[in-house]
């Protein structure tokens, strides 16, 4: 073959590539995630601090379920009437979870099994600010992740870093937690030491996982630590210091880092897609406000073109707190300087998403504050949706397509990375041959690619939750989430590929979707039930 014919095959070669509707575009990337308190274990070794999770499951053990390993199974909502720090000592807690601390290199073995062009993994802050405060940088924390990248890049697997996913050091809870303004600054020390110390290697950073999490279920709804119910109060006051500690973080790359390190910062939120549960005009506008109350609370002021909240969540919560008889909003205002500074803070859009609601209005009559009032939304799931082990998990592909489109339509289709989507099984499920979860994978994988080809949503990789099963917050190890198993009963904690991660590695190698693929050692699955 002459040099003509080569290149014109290559041209050729790359533009049926590019024109395959069953493929994934060159250059999009795979992935795989966890977060440190979930797999790390080590809870107080080598220096490190101690943070909300560690002091949350130490002290109230009764929040978490814990059903297979004793018997035992509590409820979010047992937790919340029930509620009774330290009478119960046998809940279990993350004090070793997976243990990866001490698993680095057997872990990136199984990353390269897999084939993934990224790890997205969390740093604990604790670890390495063990009091939370950067007076003092724990060397011993920062070698782990020195090593963990290292052996990362040594691999070629590039490490997408997480600054926050949850475990606030404890003395910083003990001034507030992110309700206290303070906490930007303080973040955005965390975040120089993390630049400073890991941002030769690393190109992309996530500040934060789930802001609606932290701060709705952290400080109103109380079902993430710290616990606090300060429905309609403290979520706001939280979620106000963490766009601003997000956005001065932006800044601080922006201006002193990205010349040198050429990296790019980015923030993960979780979205649930909102479909209105009629076809009436209240119920569409009770689907639109939904997204806007839980994803546009955090992108508005971020992507939308005028910035700041929702107008909605604005006028809303104002009337609400009048209403209630409240001096001011419950809902903080940003200065002009602070809605400039949000606006374009971030250099990718980064979506976790796992499920949908079907939304209907709300109309209630109450007045004491409250999130759901607020938003004026009702939302359920229908039980023909396959359901996974989570409450809150059932299966609509449909929903991730929509939801891109909305993305693209109110954004301007910036670049989205979606940073977590998956499928639980019960914690005491032996579930290898996880059929379930391989059309989890299979029928979202084809949603998200209908999306990029025939959408032309602007997504650019994709990242399974999770890598191995580990700990699940309040669910403890009730519930499975991973593509290895984990036997959390054996000291040494080995790890056993499912079916899903040898269908997830035959995805990313071929850039493509195959129902009939069987891996060896599994057998085909019956896709007729499903
Ligand atoms: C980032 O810095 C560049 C160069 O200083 C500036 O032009 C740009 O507006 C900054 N971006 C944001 C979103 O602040
Ligand atoms: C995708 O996003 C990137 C980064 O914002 C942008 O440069 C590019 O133009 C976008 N692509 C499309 C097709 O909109
Ligand atoms: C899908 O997998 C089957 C079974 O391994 C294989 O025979 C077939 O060639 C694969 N299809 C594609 C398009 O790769």
């Amino acid at each position: 073959m002459n040099l003509h014919i080569i290149l014109l095959s290559l041209i050729f070669l790359s533009k049926t590539q590019a024109q395959d509707g069953n493929q994934f575009p060159g250059g999009f990337r795979f992935g795989v995630a966890t977060a440190s308190y979930q797999v790390e274990g080590a809870w107080n070794e080598d220096g490190k601090g101690e943070n909300i999770w560690d002091y949350l499951t130490h002290n109230n053990p009764g929040a978490i379920d814990d059903g297979f390993l004793t018997g035992k199974g509590e409820n979010i909502w047992d937790y919340l009437t029930h509620n009774n720090p330290g009478a119960i000592d046998d809940g279990s807690n993350g004090d070793i979870a997976c243990d990866s601390y001490h698993k680095t290199a057997e872990d990136v073995e199984l990353l390269k099994d897999l084939d993934v062009d990224f790890y997205r993994f969390s740093i604990s802050w604790s670890r390495i600010l063990p009091s939370g405060h950067a007076n003092y940088i724990n060397r011993e924390g920062v070698n782990y992740y020195n090593e963990l990248i290292d052996t990362l890049i040594a691999n070629d697997i590039r490490p997408l870093i997480t600054m926050f996913h949850w475990d606030l050091p404890q003395p910083l809870q003990e001034i507030g937690g992110w309700p206290n303004p303070i906490l930007a600054d303080l973040f955005v020390d965390y975040a120089k030491v993390l630049f400073d110390e890991f941002g030769d290697r690393v190109l992309e950073w996530i500040t934060f996982n789930e802001p609606y999490q932290i701060c709705h279920q952290g400080y109103s709804e109380a079902t993430k630590a710290p616990l606090y119910a300060q429905d309609g109060i403290g979520g706001y006051l939280c979620g106000h210091t963490l766009l601003l500690a997000h956005a001065k973080t932006y800044q601080l790359y922006n201006e002193s880092y990205r010349e040198t390190q050429q990296g790019r910062v980015g923030i993960t939120v979780n979205a649930m897609w909102g479909e209105p549960a009629s076809e009436s005009e209240d119920d569409a506008t009770a689907a639109e406000n939904y997204i806007q109350f839980t994803f546009g609370w955090f992108f508005n002021p971020i992507y939308a073109s005028e910035g700041d909240y929702p107008s909605v969540m604005r006028s809303q919560i104002d009337a609400n707190s009048q209403a209630e008889g409240f001096q001011r909003s419950r809902l903080p205002s940003f200065t002009q300087e602070e809605i400039e500074l949000l606006k374009g803070s971030s250099d990718f859009l980064g979506l976790n998403h796992y499920s949908s609601y079907e939304c209907a209005r709300l109309t209630t009559d109450e007045t004491t504050p409250s999130f759901i009032n607020d938003m004026g939304v009702s939302y359920t799931q229908p039980d023909t949706w396959e359901a996974g082990a989570s409450f809150w998990l059932k299966v609509y592909p449909d929903g991730i397509r929509k939801l891109l489109n909305w993305i693209k339509t109110r954004y301007g289709n910036p670049e989205v990375m979606i940073t977590e989507n998956g499928f639980s099984y019960a914690g005491n499920e032996q579930d290898l041959q996880d059929c379930r979860r391989v059309n989890y994978y299979n029928v979202y994988l084809e949603a998200i690619l209908a999306a990029i080809v025939e959408d032309e949503c602007n997504v650019t990789a994709y990242t399974a939750w999770s890598f191995m099963d580990n700990y699940e917050w309040l669910r403890g190890y009730t519930q499975r989430f991973g593509l290895y198993y984990v036997d959390f009963t054996d000291d040494d904690r080995p790890r056993t590929p499912k079916m899903s991660s040898r269908v997830y590695s035959n995805i990313i190698s071929t850039r493509a979707i195959n129902w009939t693929y069987v891996p060896e050692g599994f057998t085909a699955c019956d896709w007729s039930t499903e």
